[in-house]
């Protein structure tokens, strides 16, 4: 009911405006009696991934909090983990306005935001000052202005500053907005990538004395022979687990609709097929015991259930929660 009314206001906005309006209200009202409109008590659903224990398997995904601004009221929600960012080292602007899109028709989002975030620094101090104290993954990416040669120092320098914060780090080589990023999830720049970041969780776990997993977020815009190679080399640096998918490019299943030819990743039901054929040859590829957060178009029991027969461990919702709100989150832990 809350949501139904939220949605009809901000559906009626600018998307980003909307977006911005929601997290003011959410983060300044957490700790207030109007937090009531969006809590809930959903079943304990336990699992075990990646040695970490998650009270369900439905989590937030990046991109909605980039700042951590809001993982409090978030986590009144009933998420079973929350996933921030992506940040980077430097706060950046991202690109033009207006860069996000909503096509209501395929319950689908097109963004092009490219990594507006305040910065590592910020995210950390808000993360320091909640009260969640759930599963937090923290997404860590590169600035704009770095190149792909120097991409590495950028995320070895958010993973130590974010380190000793999150239960898991993910590796965001998949946004379509940053140029060239993709270019990392490929031959030897993956590999490298990967094992300097191995080395760093290594030397940072002997400092914290403590393990915090690492995940690799990867595109649904690839064959099965670049999955493979992919899998190859997650399992070859000793990576702890995989994201898929992030947005696609593709248009094929938005033709013809207002917005369907902005540049930026497309989310929502249009991606859903895709990143669930993703995830099954990830997991064909990795075997039985790599773990594989599922994500894109799920909005309902069915196409969560799904991703995890195609081989997902955890799921995460973002397309879907803009259009169902948090009613989602309680349909898919009640249906499982
Ligand atoms: C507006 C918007 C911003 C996003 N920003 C990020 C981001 O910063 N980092 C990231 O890893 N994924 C980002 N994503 C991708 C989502 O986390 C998710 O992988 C993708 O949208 C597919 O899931 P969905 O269909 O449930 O939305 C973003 C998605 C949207 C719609």
């Amino acid at each position: 009911m809350f949501y139904s009314i939220a949605k009809k206001v901000m559906f009626t906005c600018d998307a980003e405006r909307a977006h911005d309006l929601a997290l003011g209200s959410l983060k300044r009202l957490a700790h207030t009696p109007a937090s009531l409109l969006w809590r809930q008590q959903v079943a304990a659903k336990p699992v075990t991934v990646a040695g970490i224990r998650f009270e369900n398997p439905v989590g937030l995904a990046a991109g909605l909090d980039k700042n951590a601004d809001c993982i409090d009221a978030f986590g009144q929600m009933g998420f079973g983990f929350i996933e921030v960012g992506t940040v980077t080292p430097r706060p950046q602007a991202g690109n033009d306005k207006p860069r996000i899109f909503r096509l209501p028709q395929a319950e689908a989002i097109i963004n092009r935001m490219g990594f507006n975030n305040k910065g590592v620094d910020y995210l950390v101090n808000n993360v320091k000052n909640a009260s969640y104290k759930g599963v937090l993954g923290i997404n860590i990416g590169k600035n704009k202005d770095t190149s792909n040669e120097r991409g590495k120092d950028d995320y070895v320098s958010c993973m130590r500053k974010v380190y000793p914060h999150a239960s898991y780090i993910t590796i965001n080589i998949s946004s379509p907005n940053t140029p060239g990023l993709r270019d990392l999830q490929f031959g030897d720049a993956l590999l490298d990538l990967l094992q300097t970041l191995k080395n760093e969780q290594l030397d940072l776990q002997a400092h914290y004395d403590k393990y915090v997993p690492l995940f690799v977020k990867i595109a649904p815009d690839m064959d099965n022979l670049a999955v493979s190679q992919i899998a190859e080399t997650l399992l070859k640096s000793k990576m702890d687990g995989a994201i898929a998918t992030n947005t696609t490019l593709d248009r094929t299943l938005v033709k013809g609709m207002t917005h369907a030819e902005e540049t930026g990743g497309l989310s929502g039901l249009p991606v859903q097929q895709k990143s669930t054929v993703i995830i099954g040859q990830l997991r064909q590829a990795v075997g039985p015991k790599l773990p594989i957060i599922g994500v894109g178009g799920i909005h309902d029991i069915e196409s969560a259930q799904a991703k995890l027969t195609a081989g997902a461990n955890l799921l995460q919702v973002y397309t879907g929660f803009i259009y169902r709100g948090p009613p989602l989150i309680k349909t898919i832990i009640d249906g499982l």
